[in-house]
């Protein structure tokens, strides 16, 4: 064994070691490679989704049907935003450039989450996001605050914070319409229908199709396999939807008494599969309009790097 070999495995050691008792590892401990390649993957995905997850819903500020409501869709719209920066930032402290990541999101060769690649067709929807997609990024995300990396679990608690508002102001519009006209509540029920499907499938794959999963959780990155997940989504979702009075889109749908759990249908995954490969309804829109943004902002970006070269020529001097 070389010298180099034996530090190496000394450093394992170490790092297994806080893994194993529960600690967190930062951004100057010694990590082996695969953890920071997989935690740049994951973290960059988050922020991606985060970004362009403002589009569907950005869509509608401008027809909002009351000074309330858009006063609500801005600042969870902004709120995305916000969840953007912190996690770029915590990726920045694996030792990637924010630039490089949004290159890599631009080219495809980074994905964002495959829900934010289907339209959103009436106002209902903006409830159903909250409701729905929020609601599923909250049982993904909550888990997400004990991550083994600290820059990612502390994002974590504020961006949650943030998610359980935006899921609460879901519920609470769609409520408001399930009071109304019976057309809202076709409306609502419609939206429904269309976002159960895909809001399951946040999840990502069946845990036989997710190869990831086992050293992801042993390196304390993940915390609950996607069928765990999902099922505790399924679970908090049937009682809101009773209080909703909306119906969930799935035949197979039941208590299982013995499980003390829900039962319930597949969703369709070659959907999923498809959209991720880029074949969703939304996909090379929500591109160009991320591609558009970024060039449109070019000046930005170099008027504060000139500032910034400007303060520190005058610092030294
Ligand atoms: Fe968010
Ligand atoms: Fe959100």
């Amino acid at each position: 064994m070389t010298l180099e070999m034996v530090q190496e495995s000394e450093l394992l050691e170490g790092f297994d070691a806080t893994i194993a008792h529960n600690q967190r590892i930062e951004p100057r401990d010694w990590m082996p490679e695969g953890y920071r390649k997989t935690l740049i993957r994951q973290i960059a995905q988050h922020a991606h989704s985060e970004i362009i997850g403002m589009q569907p819903e950005g869509n509608w500020i401008t027809s909002s049907p009351s000074l309330r409501r858009k006063a609500i869709l801005l600042a969870k719209v902004q709120d995305e935003a916000g969840h953007g920066m912190y996690l770029y930032s915590a990726a920045e402290t694996l030792g990637v450039d924010r630039a490089e990541l949004t290159e890599r999101l631009l080219s495809g060769a980074q994905k964002y989450s495959s829900i934010f690649n289907y339209p959103t067709l009436t106002y209902a929807d903006m409830g159903t996001i909250g409701w729905l997609v929020d609601g599923a990024a909250i049982c993904n995300q909550v888990p997400l605050c004990r991550s083994s990396y600290g820059p990612y679990g502390r994002a974590m608690i504020r961006v949650c914070k943030e998610e359980s508002f935006h899921q609460r102001q879901g519920f609470e519009l769609l409520m408001t319409m399930m009071r109304g006209t019976e057309e809202q509540r076709a409306m609502v029920q419609e939206s429904v229908n269309r976002w159960w499907w895909p809001s399951l499938m946040m999840f990502g794959p069946p845990d036989d199709d997710s190869p990831n999963t086992a050293q992801s959780m042993a390196w304390g990155i993940k915390r609950h396999t996607n069928d765990e997940l999902r099922q505790r989504f399924v679970d908090m979702s049937v009682p809101q939807a009773e209080v909703l009075g909306v119906t969930l889109p799935d035949p197979d749908l039941r208590w299982n008494a013995e499980r003390e759990s829900h039962d319930f249908g597949a969703p369709d995954w070659s959907e999923l599969m498809d959209v991720i490969k880029g074949n969703g309804l939304c996909n090379a829109e929500r591109i160009a309009n991320r591609r558009k943004a970024h060039e449109d902002g070019a000046w930005v970006r170099e008027a504060a790097t000139a500032f910034a070269l400007k303060n520190a020529k005058e610092s030294v001097a």
